[in-house]
Formats: structure tokens, C-alpha cells, sequence
């Protein structure tokens, strides 16, 4: 699918500016602070119905605006046109998606409609960041695929959310008493349980599935002498190095650890197993030896390692949905040249040629001629304090 054509109204530094892409590739050029990044952003919006920056939607209402307005029109793999209109009232706090003329109000019917891949330098630090940050990007990358996903993941934060404040409570009221507790908590483990389950399964298939993927994309970048490993952390696993688990072997493993961890839970008021406390482990294996990339990799080989999750991100959705008419994903580019060095501009430039739509952001307006070689369609934008002009 692609972007073909998008309005900002009091969005950002964006009074009332529309814009009208280009299938390939869309090259947005502009000096620091000017809205290059605030473009992007608004795509995110769009298609996830959150920032990729994770900014709140009242910081992202015109200063001195009450409500953002966007809109955007999608072409399809099949051709046919849709359009999504999302908007935030920064006053009522009314946040309205439409998908056509339908208002959403299920997100995880409407997620993956417009598959996203967003690669930011906020992302450089998926590989040293914090076991969230890495939870946070599979769950969007696994729910742009999968609707039964996102929706077990909803269910299953709800729950946890509820059982989270039924222990804090505990702790700061001590208004029950411990059998009392005991009894709740162990209801709000037999209700996670299916769903911790599900979501443990799915991310061990995902992370099989997906290393053929960032093997392959480390190898058209590095070469061969490295090999991307991505493993999956969690407390079922412990006592076993095969992880290789069957769905019952991970209800008995994390029923086991929810029953001896439960006065542990009471006492510190947090639920300390399941899904969402687990990690995603990245390493490299450098000829044969397996190096932890949180505590060993240089500065360079985080860039190289996040650039390659990124790309193959776009090819594991792709292949995930080749099957239905939504199409290849949009792939957005934030500022990520200004991090690299030539050699792996070069590289990455030719990997995306193949890609569905492009958007590119950079301050530096020479990657232009380059990148012209490379597609075979260019669009290019000059960003002017929130305002555009085509170059
Ligand atoms: N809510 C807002 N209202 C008006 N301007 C905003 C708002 N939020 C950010 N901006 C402006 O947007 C600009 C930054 O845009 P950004 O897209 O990050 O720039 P860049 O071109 O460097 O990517 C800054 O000038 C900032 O003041
Ligand atoms: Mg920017």
C-alpha cells in the first residue's frame, strides 16, 4: 500500500498544509527544528493511531490550538482507495479515528490495515535501551501482523493492570486480609494465564521466524563474519537452556512460577511474572563466539544492528501479508543518515531500493542525487517552518 496524499491541520508547526506523495521514493529535506520529523509523525499517527516518538496527542496540538485534524489517502495493493482521518481535542481529551467513514473504535481491527516501519534515532537505542523499549517494538512489528495478538496483548495488560493495583493497594491500605489477597491474586492468575500463554507462544514463533530475516539483512550490510542472534528472556526458562517450548510446556512452567512467586508478589505489590516482565536478548556471534550486544558492541555495530532489525522488519511484514491485498508496508526514514557513515548510507540505499514507498527525512540535501540513482521514482520536499515547497 502507499501514502498518496496527506493533510495537517494545527498539527504541530503545521497550520494547514497538505502534501502529495509519491509511490516510491519521498525525500524530505529541511534544516533542523523546521517539521521534517513532525511529518512523519503525523504518518505514525495515521497508521498505528500513536506517535512513534511516543509524544502525547496534546503536545502535539498547534500552540495555542485546541484539536489537531489529519487526514490521509491510502491506495491499496489491489488499488483501491481508503482514507483515515484521526484527530485529538486537547480540551474534551476526544481522540476520533475513521477509517473511511467508519469510526474505529477497536484498534486492533484497524492496526496492520496500513503497515508502518519506522526507523528513528530514538530506535538506536532498542539495542542497549530498556527491556521495554524491545517489548514495546516486537508487540507493534507482531500486531501489524497478527489481530488475535494485539488483542490477547490488550486483554492481557488489562488484567495485569487490575491485578497490579489490587496489590499496590494491598500494600499501602493493608485493608485485606492475607488469605483474603491470596485469593484474589490467585483469580487474577488463573484469568492471565491462557492469555500469558498465548503471548509467550506467539513471541518464540515470532523470534524463529524472524531470525532468517536479521540474518540475512546483517549479511547483505556486514558480510558473514557476524551472525544477529535474537533469544527470548524469561523466568519459564529458568533451569533449561532449550526454549524450544510447546504451549503446554509454558502454562506448567509459568503456572508453577505464578503459584511460588505469589507471597513474593503480595509483599513487594507487583506481579513479577508473565509476558510483560520478559526481554528480548540481542547478541552477535563474531566467528563462533556469542557476544551479549548490551554490554560488548561498539557504537558502530548498535547502528548496524538496529538498521538490520529495521529492514528486516519490512520483509518479515511483507511476507506476512503477501497473502492479502493490504500490500508491502511504507517504510519511514527519520534523520537516519546523519547517523551512519557513508559506507552503510551506500548499502542501506541500495537495500531499499527494492522497497514499496519511501519517506526519508535529512538535513542533508547532496543524499538526493544518490538516492535519484537508486529509485526510479522521486518526490522531493523542502521543509520551511512548517511550511512546504517542492524542490
Ligand atoms: N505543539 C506544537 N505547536 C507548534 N509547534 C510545534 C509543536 N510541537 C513542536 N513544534 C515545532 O516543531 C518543530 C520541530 O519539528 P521537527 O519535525 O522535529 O523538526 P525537524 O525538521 O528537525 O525534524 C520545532 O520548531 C517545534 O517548535
Ligand atoms: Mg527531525
Amino acid at each position: 500500500m502507499f501514502l498518496e496524499e496527506l493533510h495537517l491541520i494545527n498539527f504541530k508547526n503545521y497550520r494547514n498544509s497538505s502534501f502529495s506523495f509519491n509511490p516510491g521514493l519521498n525525500f524530505i529535506y529541511g534544516e533542523n527544528g523546521n517539521g521534517k520529523t513532525n511529518i512523519l509523525e503525523a504518518i505514525s499517527l495515521l497508521c498505528y493511531s500513536k506517535s512513534f516518538l511516543m509524544n502525547s496527542d496534546s503536545d502535539c496540538v498547534m500552540h495555542g490550538e485546541n484539536r489537531y485534524d489529519i487526514s490521509g489517502g491510502f491506495e491499496n495493493a489491489s488499488g483501491s482507495k481508503s482514507r483515515v482521518k484521526i484527530s485529538y481535542n486537547r480540551d474534551t481529551f476526544a481522540k476520533e479515528l475513521y477509517y473511511g467513514n467508519e469510526k474505529v473504535s477497536k484498534l486492533n481491527e484497524f492496526i496492520g490495515s496500513f503497515p508502518l516501519v519506522v526507523l528513528s534515532p530514538y530506535d538506536l537505542k532498542l539495542t542497549s535501551g530498556t527491556p521495554q523499549d524491545r517489548r514495546r517494538n516486537f508487540d507493534l512489528l507482531i500486531s501489524q501482523v497478527s489481530r488475535v495478538y494485539l488483542s490477547d496483548l490488550r486483554d492481557y495488560n488489562k488484567i495485569i493492570k487490575q491485578k497490579n493495583s489490587l496489590l499496590r493497594e494491598n500494600v499501602l491500605s493493608r485493608r485485606y486480609q492475607p488469605m483474603e489477597v491470596r485469593d484474589m491474586v490467585t483469580l487474577w492468575n488463573s484469568e492471565l494465564l491462557e492469555l500469558a500463554v498465548k503471548i509467550i507462544f506467539r513471541r518464540l514463533d515470532f523470534i524463529e521466524e524472524f531470525r532468517k530475516y536479521v540474518e540475512e539483512c546483517f549479511n547483505k550490510i556486514v558480510g558473514t563474519r557476524y551472525i544477529p542472534v535474537i533469544t527470548y528472556e524469561s523466568d519459564i526458562f529458568e533451569g533449561t537452556t532449550d526454549t524450544r517450548f510447546d504451549a503446554s510446556e509454558i502454562r506448567s512452567r509459568l503456572k508453577s512460577l505464578l503459584d511460588s512467586r505469589l507471597d513474593a508478589e503480595i509483599k513487594r505489590g507487583l506481579s513479577l511474572s508473565g509476558p510483560h516482565r520478559d526481554n528480548y536478548i540481542f547478541s552477535m556471534n563474531k566467528d563462533g563466539t556469542l557476544f551479549d550486544m548490551r554490554t560488548f558492541a561498539s557504537q558502530g555495530e548498535h547502528k548496524t544492528f538496529v538498521v538490520s532489525l529495521k529492514l528486516s522488519e519490512f520483509g518479515y511484514i511483507k511476507e506476512n501479508l503477501q497473502h492479502t491485498n493490504i500490500g508491502d508496508p511504507v517504510l519511514l526514514l527519520d534523520d537516519v543518515f546523519s547517523e551512519l557513515d557513508k559506507s552503510r548510507i551506500a548499502k542501506i540505499s541500495q537495500l531499499i531500493t527494492g522497497f514499496n514507498q519511501v519517506f526519508i527525512t535529512t538535513t542533508d540535501i547532496d543524499h538526493l542525487e544518490v538516492l535519484k540513482l537508486s529509485f526510479k521514482e522521486t518526490k522531493a520536499f523542502n521543509i520551511i517552518n512548517g511550511t512546504v515547497q517542492s524542490i
